[in-house]
């Protein structure tokens, strides 16, 4: 699949199906999010990779916690109702860990400081969401946690951010969003 027809045929999946994935599948996603670039190539992102149920389980059930207390503060209804089943049900969860002390030189900027590490993190997830959707997996980037608590359920060192949870498996469905055009949202200084 040419890099064209993997960015645009990639959506979310929400719906997965149980079948494992392989671990060769598992290593060639994890390679390509180890390619992403990153600020000094200082490479801030570490992989955790989850297929033990009970711990997918625990995830779940806090998301399902912060899910509500989000519900409470936004009043935003379609989180009420919005099933987070995906996050038990996929064969695999790929924590990507991010140290911010990976910065890069932009850890002494005057604005923005020290937000490298999230850039290169997102760029790695990114990188495995479209190596998933080559491989024929659906993949989900999923936020709605509250890192210490993710922290807490997978012993992860206090300094390390997780920045995405990746859901991965074979899709039964995936989303079908679509985009405004680009043109709208780009200027040409010519
Ligand atoms: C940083 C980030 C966080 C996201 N968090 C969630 C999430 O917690 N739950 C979810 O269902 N989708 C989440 N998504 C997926 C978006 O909803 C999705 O990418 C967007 O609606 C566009 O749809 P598409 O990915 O199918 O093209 C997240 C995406 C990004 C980039």
């Amino acid at each position: 699949m040419d890099v064209f027809t993997a960015i645009s045929g990639r959506r979310s999946c929400r719906k997965f199906h149980p079948e494992a994935v392989s671990d060769a599948e598992i290593e060639k996603i994890l390679e390509a999010g180890n390619w992403a670039p990153s600020p000094a190539n200082q490479q801030p992102w570490e992989f955790i990779v989850i297929t033990n149920t009970g711990i997918k389980e625990r995830i779940f059930s806090e998301s399902e916690v912060c899910k509500k207390k989000l519900f409470e503060r936004s009043g935003w209804k379609w989180l009420e109702k919005f099933p987070l089943d995906f996050v038990k049900d996929a064969p695999v969860i790929i924590v990507v860990a991010g140290d911010p002390k990976k910065s890069g030189a932009d850890m002494f900027l005057d604005e923005g400081a020290g937000r490298g590490y999230l850039e290169g993190c997102s760029a790695a997830v990114q990188n495995m969401m479209l190596a998933a959707h080559a491989l024929g997996l659906g993949s989900l980037w999923f936020s709605l946690y509250e890192a210490g608590v993710v922290r807490q359920i997978l012993s992860m060192d206090a300094g390390k951010e997780p920045v995405a949870l990746l859901c991965i498996g074979k899709p039964v469905s995936t989303g079908a969003t679509k985009r405004k055009d680009f043109r709208e949202k780009t200027t040409y200084l010519r």
